[in-house]
Order: C-alpha cells, then sequence, then structure tokens
C-alpha cells in the first residue's frame, strides 16, 4: 500500500483523473466564455498544462520500456551472468526488470547444470571408446589367428554394449528433467510392484537369491508408470548386483496415509557411511565395484524420477549388513 503512488497504474488515473476534471472546467468555461475576461487565455493554459502533464506521464513510461527492453536484448545465453541492474524503481517496470533478473538466475542455474551434465558425459564416454580404440590398434599390430580375431570382435561387442547401455541411461536422466504433464495417468502401482518383482526373481537366477514380497493390492497413484518401474528397476537391480550369491531381497508395497511405501531391502555388501551422501550423484560409483559393471547412473535416475512423482527416496545402509530404500509416493 505504501507504494502506490509510484505505480504506473495511480500515475496514469491519475493523469487521467486530471484530464476529465479540466474538460470539466473547460465546458464550464465554454458556456459562460463571454462573461471572463482573459477565458481563452485560461483555456489555451489549461491545453498546455495537460499536454506538458500528459507528455511526461507517456514519455517517462515508455522511455523505461524502451530501456529494459534494450537491456533485454543485450542477454544471450552466452550472457546469462548479466543482471538489469539500472532499474531499480518499485513500479510496475520495476517489478519486470526484478523477475526478468530471477528468471535468468533459474535460467543460468540450469544452463550451468546442463554444461556441467554434458561434461560429466563426455568424461565418462571417453575411457571405453579410447580403451575400445587401443584393443583395436593392438590387434592390427600383427597378424592374428580367426579364433583370436573372434573373440577381439566379441570382446568389442561386449564393450559396446556398454557404451549403449550408458548413453541410454544418459538419455534417460536427460528426459527425467522434462516430463510431458500430459503423459501423466492413474496406473496400479500394485501391478506395477508385481511386475517388478518378478522382473527381480529373473535377474536373481543366476546368482540364487531368493526375493520374498510383500504387495498390498490395489494401490492406485498419478504419474508416469513406465519410468517409475524403470525407476524401481534401477534399486532392485543395485540389490542383486551388491548382494553374494544366495542372499535375500525384499520387496515390499503398502499405503500409509496418503502415502504408497516401497521398500527394498537387500542383505548384500551394503553401503559405507561416508559414501552414502554420494550414491544418488550422477556418475557416482562406489569403491567396492570394480568387478560389477556400472555407470553411476542408475540411482541418479531414480531419484530424479520419484521427485518428479512428488515423492522422497531415503537409504540406510552398513557396510557387510545390507541396504535398505524406502521411496514415499504421495497418492493425491
Ligand atoms: N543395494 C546396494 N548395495 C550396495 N551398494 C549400493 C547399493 N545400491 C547402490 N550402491 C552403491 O551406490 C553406487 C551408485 O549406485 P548407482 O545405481 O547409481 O550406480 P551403479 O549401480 O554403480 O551403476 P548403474 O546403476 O549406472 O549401472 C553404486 O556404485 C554402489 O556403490
Ligand atoms: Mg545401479
Amino acid at each position: 500500500m505504501k507504494n502506490i503512488f509510484q505505480t504506473l497504474r495511480f500515475r496514469l488515473l491519475f493523469w487521467y483523473t486530471l484530464s476529465l476534471a479540466f474538460l470539466g472546467v473547460f465546458i464550464i468555461l465554454t458556456i459562460h466564455i463571454l462573461q471572463y475576461k482573459y477565458s481563452v487565455q485560461l483555456i489555451i493554459g489549461l491545453f498546455i498544462i495537460l499536454a506538458i502533464v500528459g507528455f511526461v506521464v507517456v514519455y517517462r513510461i515508455t522511455r523505461s520500456i524502451t530501456f529494459l527492453s534494450y537491456q533485454m536484448r543485450q542477454i544471450s545465453s552466452k550472457t546469462l551472468d548479466k543482471r538489469i541492474t539500472s532499474i531499480k524503481g518499485s513500479d510496475e517496470i520495476g517489478q519486470l526488470a526484478k523477475s526478468f533478473n530471477e528468471l535468468l538466475n533459474r535460467l543460468d542455474k540450469a544452463f550451468n547444470r546442463e554444461r556441467q551434465f554434458i561434461a560429466d558425459v563426455a568424461h565418462e564416454m571417453k575411457t571405453p571408446i579410447a580403451t575400445l580404440r587401443s584393443s583395436f590398434e593392438v590387434t592390427l599390430h600383427k597378424a592374428r589367428t580367426n579364433e583370436e580375431y573372434k573373440k577381439i570382435i566379441k570382446d568389442s561387442i561386449i564393450e559396446t554394449d556398454r557404451i549403449t547401455s550408458t548413453l541410454k541411461d544418459v538419455l534417460d536422466l536427460a528426459w527425467s528433467e522434462v516430463p510431458n504433464e500430459n503423459l501423466r495417468k492413474v496406473f496400479d502401482l500394485s501391478e506395477l510392484m508385481n511386475e517388478m518383482s518378478e522382473i527381480a526373481q529373473k535377474l536373481a537366477l543366476k546368482k540364487q537369491i531368493i526375493v520374498i514380497n510383500s504387495i498390498t493390492s490395489h494401490i492406485q497413484m498419478l504419474g508416469f508408470r513406465k519410468r517409475l518401474g524403470r525407476a524401481l528397476l534401477n534399486i532392485i537391480d543395485n540389490a542383486i548386483k551388491y548382494s553374494s550369491f544366495k542372499g535375500k531381497i525384499y520387496i515390499s508395497l503398502i499405503k500409509e496415509y496418503n502415502n504408497a511405501l516401497i521398500i527394498i531391502k537387500d542383505n548384500g555388501q551394503g553401503i559405507e557411511e561416508e559414501e552414502l551422501e554420494h550414491i544418488f550423484d550422477r556418475f557416482y560409483r562406489g569403491a567396492k565395484t570394480d568387478k560389477v559393471f556400472g555407470a553411476g547412473l542408475g540411482l541418479a535416475i531414480s531419484k530424479a524420477t520419484i521427485e518428479i512423482h512428488r515423492g522422497v527416496i531415503q537409504v540406510k545402509s552398513k557396510s557387510k549388513i545390507g541396504s535398505t530404500f524406502s521411496i514415499a509416493l504421495p497418492l493425491t
């Protein structure tokens, strides 16, 4: 309320009221024009005052708008750190400049995040491609038997599969930040969890891991079914990858107040305390993972997806005892 006199709306309304008042006076004077000695001069004077006030008001408003648009034009994707500092007023134009600066802050942050992400991806992809190339170079150094060539090609296919899978994860992560809201649909989370549990059983066969599930039926939620499925699968995949032979995995889903609560628990190698705070970071891999293939993207993707669903993911883990991932997803 205290700044009402400084707003453009007030100034324009003030000018408009003033013009009406002058018009009133003008009409009265016209009616009695012959009765006053200086009536003509008075009318001319009133018009001049009105014209000057109008000119000043319009000039000041358009000047600040032109200036603001000039400043906006100076900002490109390369100068996102620039801000509009010369417009300080608290009127609508000042507020527009402030909102524009806030928009720049958000864009700048997003751009930096993207840049960092691309740098991380490039860094991650460089090593496997360099390895592949050097193994080809070594192969070409001398003549080899057919068997040797076969083996090298087979190894290379495995390596390219790894690169493809990392790239898929990268794309997943990149897309997970720009969901199309229109694709949000109501689906049966219990059904999805049952599917996940079946996949877990198949994945666990090789290591003879037992999968125990307890899934409450008919829990419906709104979201992206496929994407959430992949997010959950990443956590299940970890539970199996980081468990030893004949381990046990528990998968459960219950409804708690207005949340669906998912728990994925394993009795595998567990996570060191100092590693816990990093496991959701992109490309982070724990120290005890040399023998297990991965890019360190699984949990980053899961977390981003769960957050798109306004959910929360938490982890409790003890080295050599096991890990428990809990995910709470709001149902309304
Ligand atoms: N259930 C688990 N038990 C033990 N350690 C885990 C578990 N889940 C995650 N971790 C640790 O967290 C790290 C990050 O996990 P994340 O799933 O993001 O990457 P990754 O499994 O190494 O690779 P990717 O999932 O991309 O194939 C892992 O490298 C591992 O050290
Ligand atoms: Mg993983």
